[in-house]
């Protein structure tokens, strides 16, 4: 065994973001099989609710100057608008104006950030099985799902080497590693409530 090659593999805030959020992440999977999201037109159309929430709460932390300053290609990030223009052609109007990040402050938003960043990559699953099962697109019901314009890959490696080369405290790792898994729990609560959001 390499010990010093383990230690920097675990010092690594991507690595240890991945690492550590990984139970987290299945858990999410297990979630959204539960709530049957693509079982009808009616369950994917409150899943779209869910993300345009989720994606609410991580564009609140857009507006603070730290995560400005760090992420400087926040303006091709974030899908709100496109999930609100999703469920315009489902039907559905949001109901609730809650931010659950209002007391998130940085670098604990860049954990949550990190979640949303991430569900890009899986996103390309859900997507297929949303033009497979229901017809939809980039340009009805969704575009939330859709890649970025550059495609997923180069954004989120973009985004990782930003988080890998900031040069966080020990500290702030492990603040950051909170955030994400309270990203993740924030996620949780909206599949969890799936059918009764509003
Ligand atoms: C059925 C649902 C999902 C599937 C099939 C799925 C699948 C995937 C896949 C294939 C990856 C890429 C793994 C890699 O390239 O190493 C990934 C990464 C990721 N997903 Fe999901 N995902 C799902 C749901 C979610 C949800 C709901 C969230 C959060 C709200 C999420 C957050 C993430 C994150 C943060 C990563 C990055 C992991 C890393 O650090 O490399 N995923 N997912």
């Amino acid at each position: 065994m390499n010990t010093s090659t383990d230690k920097v593999i675990l010092e690594n805030l991507m690595a240890r973001l991945k690492q550590e959020t990984s139970s987290e992440h299945d858990r999410m999977e297990v979630l959204m099989q539960q709530a049957g999201v693509f079982e009808s037109k009616e369950n994917y159309a409150q899943f779209t609710l869910s993300q345009y929430y989720f994606q609410k709460d991580v564009e609140h932390l857009y507006l603070d100057p730290k995560v400005q300053q760090l992420i400087p290609d926040l303006d091709v990030r974030g899908r709100s608008e496109a999930a609100l223009q999703d469920l315009k052609d489902l039907n559905v109007e949001p109901q609730q104006q809650l931010i659950a990040t209002e007391m998130i402050k940085f670098p604990e938003s860049l954990g949550w950030i990190y979640v949303s960043e991430g569900s890009t990559l899986g996103a390309a699953f859900l997507f297929k099985e949303a033009q497979a099962k229901f017809g939809f697109n980039v340009e009805f019901a969704a575009r939330n799902l859709a890649a970025y314009p550059e495609g997923r890959a180069v954004v989120w490696k973009r985004f990782k080497q930003t988080l890998d080369e900031a040069n966080f405290t020990e500290q702030e790792k492990n603040e950051v590693i909170k955030g994400a898994l309270n990203g993740f729990n924030r996620f949780g609560t909206l599949l969890e409530d799936l059918k009764n959001l509003k």
